[in-house]
């Protein structure tokens, strides 16, 4: 998973977690901040209904609400959405440069 802030040294840190079929992405992420890096940045509201679209991110390089992401053993790769604003780990700026004020 890449980690880091904006205008910073990112890099990637490996977490392995326990897999039960049927569990998400985002599953696995709130596990890593609940169970082993609560300094994890992740967004999500609606965890399981794909309603709120906060949690899209790329997992093995494809865009993915993570909610929804199924995931399967083995290795995974969770990164930010690259064409949006960087604020930390996973979490990218939702609003478009043009609405800002
Ligand atoms: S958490 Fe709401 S759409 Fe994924």
């Amino acid at each position: 998973m890449r980690r880091g802030v904006a205008n910073e040294d990112r890099h990637y840190d490996d977490f392995e977690v326990p897999y039960e079929e049927g569990m998400s992405v985002l599953d696995a992420l709130r596990w890593i901040r609940t169970n082993v890096d609560s300094t994890l940045a992740i967004r999500y509201s609606c965890i399981n209904a794909n309603a709120c679209k906060t949690c899209v991110a790329l997992v093995n390089h494809e865009v993915e609400y993570t909610c929804i992401a199924k995931l399967t053993p083995g290795v995974i790769t969770v990164e930010p959405l690259p064409k949006r604003r960087l604020i930390r780990d996973l979490v990218t700026d939702t609003v478009p440069d043009e609405e800002k004020l």
